[in-house]
């Protein structure tokens, strides 16, 4: 089995920004910033035929490439007791379309429609427990947080490990936008780590 899912991962320069935004909140486990990214659909434990499958249909996906600008920190969970510190990005049609799009490669492989609205974010920090104030003064301190926007030129099929130290993800294989220049990417199958 695979556990997989389906992300926009970020240049270096953003998750230099994005990294700036910890530390400050006790018992917070931070994302390694070389792991931010941005989830377009969880698809969970499958077979590995069933991983081709999906790497098949995402081959198909017909997406215009374009830019995207982190915008706002936020949260999932009651302030008090949030469980996800994220970045958001602005309102996208472009994004959404994408995600759409592999929305319904995944559902045409025969995996069950997700029903979960998107929100997209990138994951800063999972939290646990009481956050105090530190969370208040952290979204404070980060309210007009807006890094410059990015051209997203490609999409990634993510292999994901857990592990006590944390989720690792491997790139198992890359997916151009239309009217990307092919720099970074590559559809091997799987592409090698470093890679990334
Ligand atoms: P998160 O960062 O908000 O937790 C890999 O786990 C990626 O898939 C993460 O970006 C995670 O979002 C996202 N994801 C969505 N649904 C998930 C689920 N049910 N279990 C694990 N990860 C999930």
């Amino acid at each position: 089995m695979m556990r997989l899912f389906v992300a926009v991962d970020l240049p270096e320069a953003i998750q230099d920004e994005l990294a700036g935004i910890g530390p400050g909140i006790p018992g917070a486990s931070w994302v390694n910033p070389d792991n931010y990214h941005l989830t377009l659909r969880f698809i969970g434990e499958v077979p590995e035929n069933v991983a081709h499958d999906v790497d098949d249909a995402l081959t198909n996906v017909a997406a215009p490439a374009f830019d995207l600008r982190i915008k706002g920190v936020g949260h999932f969970g009651p302030i008090r007791r949030a469980r996800t510190l994220w970045a958001g990005v602005e309102r996208n049609e472009a994004l959404n379309h994408l995600q759409r799009k592999v929305e319904a490669a995944c559902v045409r492989t025969g995996l069950k429609a997700e029903t979960r609205k998107f929100h997209p974010h990138i994951t800063l920090a999972r939290l646990r427990g009481e956050t105090g104030h530190h969370l208040a003064d952290l979204l404070a301190r980060n309210n007009l947080f807006a890094p410059m926007a990015f051209p997203v030129t490609r999409f990634t099929l993510f292999e994901s490990f857990l592990s006590s130290g944390g989720a690792i993800y491997q790139p198992l294989a890359r997916y151009p936008l239309l009217g990307a220049a092919p720099e970074n990417w590559s559809d091997d199958w799987p592409v090698e780590a470093d890679a990334a």
